[in-house]
């Protein structure tokens, strides 16, 4: 439970709140590449962190992402022309680049050092992983890019798109990193075949064809045993259930500063799943949901299902809506709740924006209970609002200046029950907090 300034705190992003400035200190999508396919092609409007901002790709494919307001007298630049470098307002002809240098003025004489003294407001860009990254905090320090392995590993290994989320996106990771909710939530109750196909995406059903005793022992256990540790950059969340032996099915979640987490379920071999929530506001976000398989590239029948959503990815609208959302209840099928899921909403990504959507737009957490299942929700809390506090005193976060210490995996093991989460991590990551930047020459 948080005091209703707690929440606040918490929950509130935008520009000169302590949590807006702490996210600020870090990179952040502002939209996919495939957003700006073209160059001197439309620009797009964007809003990061409760600011409206305008994004475009030049001439020469660099991306510049500005305040959408002309200098001169406030006319939108969206209605400009993005033409020779630069994107020109359609009032008075004034030209601004992608560093928001003034780079024409044509209302002034050509003698006129006017045009030096102009500045549109423009942030730091870069374009990683299939993503334009943008860097909202102050200038003067600039972080480098915080090295996933998404970005590590070949184009052709990744697949990043993301959906629209109708709420603060705070609750919307503690969804993410909540692993409890695996035994209900997306609990699947019918056994047979046709009650099945009628309550879940086809992508889904057809990774469904292979029995899995792991969806079995989440299902059977709803207690998991859970142990948090930190590191560098976030917190490994691990909760260990029964399995059919003495042994445990530990799924470990990676969370990541500010806003990244990592899905726990993957063992070795197998294909990572992350997402990052970026708020638009504080009453809606936008997810990044992204995977990657380290060991080879992605096949066209693994891309196809993605696209028809599977896992975090949702089945979205060419505007990233997902098909099933706040507005249809998410097309929920009393009929196949009560026979086939433990919801009636087809999609796990679609069954988790629904319930934390339903949580409200923000939600109220000076009326919740917390239990023993939500410790890791507690230290995310704890870890951030603690980060946003110390900035507040003037302490700078150091996991931006760690780059390097992004490039971890998440991911399933199964282990006899006296070992520890360090020992179970070592085992199946071969470093205790999941660190695989030595891999890619990123050091220990
Ligand atoms: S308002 Fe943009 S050039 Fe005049
Ligand atoms: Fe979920």
């Amino acid at each position: 439970m948080l005091s209703r300034a707690d929440n606040e705190f918490l929950t509130q992003s935008g520009k000169g709140t302590p949590m807006g400035e702490l996210l600020r200190r870090f990179w952040m999508p502002a939209l996919l590449s495939e957003e700006l396919p073209e160059r001197d092609g439309p620009p797009k409007k964007i809003k990061v962190l409760g600011e409206d901002l305008l994004a475009f790709r030049d001439s020469t494919g660099k991306i510049g992402i500005v305040e959408p307001h002309c200098p001169h007298r406030g006319a939108n630049l969206y209605y400009g022309r993005n033409e020779e470098c630069g994107l020109r307002c359609a009032y008075h002809g004034w030209k601004f680049d992608t560093d928001g240098k003034c780079v024409d003025l044509p209302t002034s004489p050509p003698e006129s050092s006017y045009k030096d003294t102009i500045r549109l407001l423009a942030y730091p860009v870069r374009e990683w992983a299939d993503i334009v990254w943008v860097y909202m905090g102050p200038r003067e320090n600039v972080p480098e890019l915080p090295q996933l392995e998404l970005g590590l590993v070949p184009a052709a290994s990744r697949y990043v798109t993301k959906k629209w989320q109708d709420c603060n996106w705070v609750q919307s990771l503690e969804g993410g990193i909540d692993t409890s909710h695996f035994s209900f939530l997306h609990k699947v109750l019918a056994t047979d075949g046709e009650q099945m196909r009628a309550a879940m995406s086809k992508a889904a059903l057809a990774d469904q064809s292979k029995p899995d005793d792991r969806i079995r022992w989440v299902q059977n256990d709803a207690r998991p045993r859970f142990q948090v540790l930190g590191h560098d950059v976030g917190l490994v969340i691990g909760g260990g259930r029964k399995t059919d032996g003495p042994d445990l099915y530990w799924r470990i979640a990676q969370v990541l500063l500010p806003n990244h987490a990592y899905t726990p379920a993957a063992f070795a071999g197998e294909i990572y799943y992350g997402q990052c929530w970026v708020p638009v506001d504080d009453g809606s976000c936008w997810i990044y949901s992204y995977c990657w398989q380290p060991e080879r590239p992605l096949t066209n029948a693994e891309r196809t299902k993605f696209a028809g959503g599977f896992n975090v990815h949702s089945e979205v609208d060419a505007g990233y809506m997902p098909l099933r959302n706040k507005r249809n209840d998410y097309l929920i099928d009393r009929a196949a709740q009560k026979h086939a899921t433990f919801t009636g909403i087809t999609g796990v990504s679609e069954q988790d924006a629904a319930i934390q959507d339903s949580q409200g737009p923000i939600q109220d957490r000076t009326r919740e209970h917390l239990g023993p299942t939500d410790i890791g929700v507690g230290e995310f809390r704890k870890l951030l609002m603690g980060s946003a506090r110390a900035l507040a005193r003037g302490e700078e976060p150091a996991a931006p200046r760690l780059a390097h210490r992004y490039a971890v995996r998440s991911g399933g093991w199964v282990a006899s029950p006296d070992k520890d989460l360090a020992t179970v991590m070592t085992e199946r990551f071969g470093h205790p907090r999941g660190y695989v930047g030595g891999q890619y020459g990123l050091g220990d």
